[in-house]
């Protein structure tokens, strides 16, 4: 009994008190774990250059394995997200390679998205780190946050990061989740289920959530 109310507390990843101090006085919210992850889960080196020119694969961001036919679902680092330049424009190349996926499933989403479900995850992300580039990002580089919050947001595996990008590699297991709420959603298939993705899909596009993912790519990108 003991023995399982000890792994039951080890299970739960929580901040030390210094980074809760730490996490508080930069104006990070409570539910920081849901929102990075979130912002994160796929991320790509060239979503990670958006913010650093330099970025590398070496840039210890955790992300959802491409292949979740692998062992390992969750990666350390974000990989590259390589294009062909078959298409005039980034936008047409992008659709290309996620339609060269769909069957073999080796885009980090695992076996029940649709083509559509696909394309729309793809271009939210993109979206989303546009969307926190044009709002939350200029303030962060004008107050950036002290390095303690820093030190304290890299550590994925302690502040509980890790723990919900794994929750969402293991979600893909079974289903189509686009937040980390575990609601239940309905297939992608027309106007009427495009509204509730939509609902969806900007649940994360708060001032704060924008503002948790800003911080966390600023440390990462100037740490
Ligand atoms: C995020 O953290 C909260 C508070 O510690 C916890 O209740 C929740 O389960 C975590 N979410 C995930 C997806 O790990």
């Amino acid at each position: 009994m003991l023995l399982l109310a000890l792994f039951a507390t080890a299970v739960v990843a929580a901040p030390s008190p210094i980074c809760k101090d730490a996490f508080q006085k930069a104006g990070i919210s409570s539910n920081y774990n849901e929102t990075i992850a979130h912002a994160i889960h796929s991320m790509t080196v060239e979503g990670l250059q958006l913010f650093d020119p330099l970025a590398t694969e070496q840039n210890r961001v955790p992300t959802v394995n491409q292949d979740l036919s692998q062992v390992q679902k969750v990666l350390p680092n974000a990989p590259h997200f390589h294009t062909s330049s078959n298409f005039a424009t980034q936008t047409m190349n992008i659709l290309d390679k996620i339609l060269s996926t769909v069957g073999n499933s080796k885009d980090g989403l695992g076996a029940h998205w649709s083509s559509v479900e696909r394309i729309a995850h793809v271009f939210h992300m993109w979206d989303l780190w546009e969307k926190i580039y044009e709002t939350s990002w200029p303030e962060v580089l004008m107050t950036p946050p002290e390095p303690t919050t820093c030190v304290c947001l890299k550590d994925t595996r302690a502040n509980g990061i890790k723990a919900a990008v794994e929750w969402v590699a293991k979600h893909y297991e079974t289903g189509t989740p686009i937040t980390l709420l575990n609601r239940p959603i309905p297939k992608l298939t027309d106007a009427q289920s495009w509204s509730v993705w939509k609902q969806r899909l900007l649940h994360y596009y708060t001032p704060e959530a924008l503002h948790d993912a800003a911080i966390y790519l600023y440390c990462v990108t100037h740490h």
